[in-house]
């Protein structure tokens, strides 16, 4: 692929996201021998994203039923899928315990599956369980669910967490094998790792009679940012806490996403037309928020402008406007910027969680997705046409 690359277009640098799995994996394999990395499947979906994962020796974290039947048909077997989540069905919950998946636990309507259902062949089935607890209040300010607590596992303060596992143990084909406790952050700091740490401690101490096989730490790591805590000083914070009480046979398990690919994928747009109105220069781009902040957040976007601009004006207000029909359909504004003119192109930085595989079909359809390795272009993903906006629709 040599050909001047049309926007818009997704570029995936692969050299930076093998630097960071790579980084990720020595600095917790140094750190613990007993690792498993599982790749946070909805932070982006791309599939050519989740086989790179799959062939690093990554499992997949999955957090539906789709995911789950998306890791089987991308050739991961049952047993590297981490199966997560409220929205198991109950037929992907059985499959995955009979094939020996890593599977957590998320709420008593899977107790009650677990209670209509027997393994085959008198086996034992081994399940994780997820603990929800009060993160909020031993890192204030710092959990993305704050004073109302989380929505996900059971909870360890109101004694949700103790009846699960009493409900559990009377069923003797089960055995309570690992302990989830996954928690989104907004800081993403390591003091969130020590808490979450210092909880699976407590947890061991508290259930003398469980033995856990594994603890999953979960996602939410910085990762490829140089002003940001690294890997290496996550994975000390972690394991300095968990081996006081867990032996070093015990697996640890973390569920990365942003942290291996935001820093890797930007987005790369251009100006298609200019207009002034008011005191305002308004340049639209062919791409939107729908792309790179689909959830409308208050965003500060990191851009490289790819033409040369340094003998151009400075203009006093350029907004950059999305090429939907939302008024509020609004990138960034540039004050006191060098003037872009037409067919300028614009590339947003880190743009590679959630954002590519979160966008909504309206107006356009998905963009392509490139994958640059050195110097060589191909093609990961073609854009998304009306071909494939009207598969399984009827008339
Ligand atoms: C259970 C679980 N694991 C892992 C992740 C990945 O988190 P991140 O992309 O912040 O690393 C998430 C994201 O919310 C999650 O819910």
């Amino acid at each position: 692929m040599n050909e001047k690359i049309e926007t818009p277009y997704f570029l995936i640098d692969k050299e930076k996201l093998e630097k960071n799995f790579e980084d990720m994996y020595v600095a917790f394999k140094n750190k613990w021998k007993n690792l498993i990395i599982g790749y946070s499947v909805k932070t982006n979906s791309l599939p050519w994203i989740i086989n790179y994962f799959k062939e690093k020796g990554a499992y997949a974290e999955v957090v539906s039923k789709d995911e789950f039947e998306l890791a089987k048909a991308l050739g991961f077997s049952l047993n590297n899928i981490i199966y997560n989540g409220p929205i198991k069905s109950e037929k992907t919950f059985i499959e995955a315990l009979e094939g020996n998946s890593i599977l957590n636990i998320d709420s008593f309507t899977e107790i009650e599956w677990l209670k209509k259902n027997k393994p085959k062949n008198q086996r034992m089935w081994e399940i994780g369980i997820r603990i929800n607890f009060d993160l909020e209040s031993m890192c204030p300010g710092e959990t993305v669910m704050g004073q109302m607590g989380g929505r996900f596992g059971f909870n360890y303060e109101n004694g949700e967490f103790f009846n699960a596992i009493k409900e559990l143990e009377k069923l003797e084909y089960i055995k309570i094998s690992g302990l989830h406790l996954h928690n989104s952050t907004k800081t993403r700091s390591l003091n969130v790792y020590k808490d979450i740490s210092e909880m699976a401690i407590k947890i061991k101490e508290e259930f003398k009679n469980l033995n856990f096989k594994y603890i999953d730490v979960g996602g939410g790591f910085f990762g490829g940012l140089k002003d940001k805590p690294q890997f290496l000083e996550y994975a000390k914070v972690i394991t300095e806490i968990l081996e006081k009480k867990y032996s070093k046979d015990t697996t640890l398990i973390i569920e990365p996403g942003a942290s291996l690919v935001a820093s890797p994928i930007s987005f790369i747009s251009k100006v298609i037309s200019i207009k002034n109105v008011k005191e305002n220069r308004i340049l639209t781009i062919n791409g939107s928020c729908n792309n790179i902040n689909p959830l409308m957040r208050d965003k500060k976007f990191n851009i490289k402008f790819k033409n040369d601009l340094t003998a151009r004006n400075i203009i006093k207000n350029q907004i950059i406007a999305g090429y939907t029909c939302m008024e509020n359909d609004i990138l960034l504004c540039l004050k006191n910027e060098k003037e872009l003119f037409l067919n300028d192109e614009i590339e947003f930085l880190n743009m590679g969680s959630y954002t590519m595989t979160l966008s909504p079909l309206f107006i356009e359809y998905f963009p392509k997705v490139i994958v640059k390795d050195k110097d060589k272009y191909s093609i990961a993903r073609e854009r998304w046409a009306v071909k494939e906006f009207l598969q399984k629709n009827y008339l």
